[in-house]
């Protein structure tokens, strides 16, 4: 059986890296082979040097999604969360997926620039970061996504359970 690359897209601080741990815990109790592959984690490894421009976006993108398929061709459920901006990109990674599930991982940016855990919106806010998504930067959300998450308005649990709804779904034992 093939595995799955879920796909978690959305704002800075919106939730992608919370819920795909979380999912990541629960599928790995469950004794399924799992793999995590993180926007800020990838940067320091296999994007290395890449900054935020469209292209470099892209390209970390890319490769990101490279791994993600060749991983799932094997039958691990990969799960990404990277910011992944731009739709006709993450369609084009997500088109050569053997299963997928894109998962938009949304508040509004009020909430964001509130939360603002890294402190990030406060300083592109202030200027001081160029190309910030949704700040300074552009965010293209799915038409069409598998599961749309409003971390402002479901629990942690409730998204998790609504993930594992979705994978069940697609024949995922969880
Ligand atoms: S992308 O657009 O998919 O290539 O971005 P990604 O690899 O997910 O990296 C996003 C994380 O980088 C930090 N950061 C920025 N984000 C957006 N815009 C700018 N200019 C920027 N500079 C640094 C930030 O910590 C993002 O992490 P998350 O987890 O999304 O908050
Ligand atoms: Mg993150």
């Amino acid at each position: 059986m093939s595995g799955v690359v879920v796909w978690f897209t959305g704002l800075s601080g919106a939730g992608k890296t919370t819920l795909a741990k979380a999912l990541e815990v629960h599928l790995y109790e469950a004794g399924q082979k799992v793999e995590h592959l993180d926007g800020d984690v990838v940067r320091e490894h296999l994007s290395k040097g890449l900054g935020f421009s469209r292209e470099d976006r892209d390209t970390n993108i890319r490769r990101i999604g490279f791994v993600a398929n060749l991983l799932a061709k094997h039958g691990v459920i990969v799960l990404v969360s990277a910011i992944s901006p731009y739709r006709a990109t993450r369609e084009e990674v997500l088109s050569q997926a053997p299963r997928k599930l894109e998962v938009f991982v949304d508040a509004p940016l009020e909430v964001l620039v509130q939360r603002d855990v890294k402190g990030l919106y406060a300083r592109a806010l202030r200027g001081e970061i160029a190309n910030f998504t949704g700040v300074s930067d552009p965010y293209e959300p799915p038409l069409n996504p598998d599961l749309h998450l409003r971390t402002d308005q479901l629990s942690l649990q409730e998204s998790l359970d609504r993930l594992l709804g979705a994978l069940e779904r697609l024949g995922v034992e969880v």
